[in-house]
């Protein structure tokens, strides 16, 4: 039975990438030795890790005013480092909280500064985002989410602010083209669209990094990774091989714009099959939908277990809502096959028909 792989991350790689990622793991550009075996400061590595931080800075259409970066931690531990490097005591930062990530990062941030909440969905079960518009002299920076993977909304639209935007892209990264020059910080766990878990991207552009009067431990020092060239301690060097794979393929297939494309035409035949079928519902408004991360529900919960059973049952995996969200979730990141989304239609359908 083929699968269909909706889970939200770790997810659905292109088949080409895990192919070659697991020749490596054999062995390595006929090296005879495996990726696993070979050192970090090897000058096979060093390709592989400088290959990777120049294809990220391709894709993104920025220039050597940025610095890429290879970390270890998730993005989690970008919710401390950010502003441990970002935002010096006393000083205040400004934070959007459209869902469950946002809302760690501001508590994380918390720790090393002042936060204020700018802009909040909390209240009505974080259903949407509005365009903001938000000046300042008084923020270090501006930190936004700019997909949110368990509630399934997506910012459309950049916030306007003269302030240095810090944008947290772990789910849609890489999904569509996007104006990366406008933010000052991007950072990603590479899990979702960027390959295997276990590295996280930085993208930092280096003058916006501010002198900060806290002493800062050289790990959590985007300084000190920069001046190393991302190699301050070992790399996991075969989730950065991976993400190596991830990013040729999606240059391969054309890039951000090609990737756009299909996740539009993926997202759209399902948010029209929801809207069609008065069985299933959504509570996120239309204008804030994500590409990435379809949330929506059955009202009736044993019917509901049903559907999720009957998922399971055909090989479609991944489709049950986060633990605080409930309901159901797809995931539709880059390497889904249309084919997958049709399917998954089509029992929607049927069972609407038999169900309804
Ligand atoms: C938007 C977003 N931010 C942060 C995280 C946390 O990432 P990690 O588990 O890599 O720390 C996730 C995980 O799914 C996420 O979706």
């Amino acid at each position: 039975m083929p699968i269909h792989n909706f889970n939200s991350g770790p997810s659905i790689l292109p088949k080409s990438v895990y192919e070659e990622a697991a020749r490596a793991v054999i062995e390595y550009n006929n090296t005879g030795l495996s990726i696993l075996e070979i050192g970090h400061r090897t000058n096979w590595f060093i390709q592989i890790i400088e290959e990777a931080r120049s294809l990220v800075k391709e894709l993104m259409g920025i220039g050597g005013e940025y610095d890429v970066l290879f970390l270890h931690g998730g993005a989690t531990t970008q919710f401390m480092q950010v502003p441990m490097n970002f935002l010096d005591q006393q000083a205040r930062a400004a934070y959007t909280d459209h869902g469950i990530w946002g809302s760690k990062a501001i508590n994380e941030a918390k720790v090393w500064g002042e936060v204020d909440v700018v802009q909040s969905s909390a209240n009505s079960k974080y259903d949407h985002i509005d365009r903001l518009e938000f000046l300042s002299n008084k923020h270090s920076y501006l930190h936004i989410t700019t997909n949110n993977t368990v509630e399934g909304t997506q910012v459309h639209h950049l916030p306007e602010t003269n302030l240095p935007i810090i944008a947290d892209m772990s789910s849609d990264i890489f999904s569509r083209p996007f104006p990366f020059s406008k933010c000052s910080f991007i950072y990603a766990g590479a899990q979702k669209n960027m390959g295997a878990a276990g590295v996280t991207m930085v993208a930092i552009r280096i003058n916006d990094l501010p002198s900060i009067s806290r002493s800062i431990p050289p790990i959590m020092d985007y300084r000190k990774h920069i001046e190393a060239n991302s190699l301050l301690n070992t790399p996991p060097v075969f989730a950065v091989y991976v993400s190596l794979l991830t990013l040729r393929w999606i240059k391969e297939q054309g890039g951000l714009g090609v990737m756009e494309k299909r996740n539009h035409e993926k997202s759209e035949l399902l948010y029209n099959t929801i809207d069609a079928l008065p069985v299933f519902s959504t509570y996120v408004a239309p204008s804030s939908r994500s590409q990435m991360n379809a949330v929506f529900f059955i009202e009736d919960e044993l019917l509901q277990q049903q559907f999720l059973d009957e998922c399971k049952e055909l090989g479609m995996i991944g489709v049950k809502g986060y633990r605080t969200v409930g309901g159901i979730r797809v995931s539709m990141y880059n390497a889904l096959p249309l084919s997958s989304v049709q399917e998954f239609c089509s029992l929607m359908k049927d069972f609407a028909r038999r169900k309804g």
